[in-house]
């Protein structure tokens, strides 16, 4: 069985104080044994503050550099995450994509720096809404798969985690319905058991995400195919983020 993750992504938001206060009360919300893996992802100058404060909730990065080390002013290596004890890195974001031009080859790049720091990836791909209105959802997430994820072993891809992100839902407060989201995880898992094998493709972990709330959360997850979730804005309030990881547990450790 899939355990599923609940990660949020808190983007340029917060101040040190308030992230360490967020992670505080999110840990103080979970059970003992909480059923579901919960990372946060802080801001890169606040990982140190976040990992320090010691809540027991996985702490990762919002973005990483693929090289060791050199001249690469303002960037982030593998070697420096692993220093704090960061566990996790979210790669291939949209707004990293569409933003910052990041292509899928560079995230392939930073994917196979990250696992050999022994760092979880968590990989994200999705449509722009044109791309959808176009028919091509299936043709462009399964091309970003291809190249972010080649020249991993059977075994690198399953201590990775994919993201479906549909641009058109980040941050827009226009989720995609059930079906939608199932529909494209399904073609992802499909495409995993084809590319590297029906056993890799049954223990990767797909998130969605893509205006997450507490209150569409319970239906998203239940889908067979859809293993937790990404969640930006909702993850700022340990309110709105506790609920959607209450709605996991109900609806898919029962
Ligand atoms: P959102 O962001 O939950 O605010 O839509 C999701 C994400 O960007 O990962």
């Amino acid at each position: 069985m899939r355990r599923p993750l609940i990660a949020g992504n808190w983007k340029m938001n917060l101040s040190r104080t308030q992230c360490v206060a967020l992670a505080r009360q999110i840990a103080s919300g979970l059970s003992d044994s909480p059923a579901v893996d919960v990372a946060v992802f802080p801001p890169a100058v606040y990982l140190d503050a976040v990992i320090t404060a010691n809540t027991g909730l996985k702490v990762g990065a919002q973005n990483v550099n693929e090289n060791a080390d050199g001249a690469f002013t303002g960037e982030v290596s593998c070697s420096m995450l692993q220093d704090l004890h960061a566990s996790a890195v979210i790669l291939g974001h949209s707004e990293r994509r569409n933003l910052m031009g990041e292509t899928s080859e560079q995230v392939n790049r930073k994917i196979l720096a990250a696992l050999k720091a022994g760092l979880t990836p968590i990989v994200c791909v999705g449509e722009l809404l044109e791309q959808r209105q176009a028919g091509q959802t299936d043709q462009v997430v399964l091309e970003q798969c291809r190249i972010s994820l080649a020249g991993l072993s059977a075994e690198q891809m399953q201590q990775t985690v994919i993201a479906y992100e549909p641009v058109w839902a980040i941050g827009t407060g226009q989720v995609a319905t059930p079906a939608q989201a199932e529909e494209v995880h399904a073609s992802i898992r499909q495409w995993l058991a084809k590319s590297f094998s029906p056993t890799t493709a049954a223990q990767v972990r797909i998130l969605y995400g893509g205006s997450v709330k507490a209150d569409n959360a319970g239906e998203l997850l239940s889908q067979e195919n859809i293993d937790g979730a990404l969640v930006g804005g909702a993850s700022l309030k340990a309110e709105s983020f506790l609920g959607i990881i209450h709605a996991t547990k109900a609806e898919k450790v029962a």
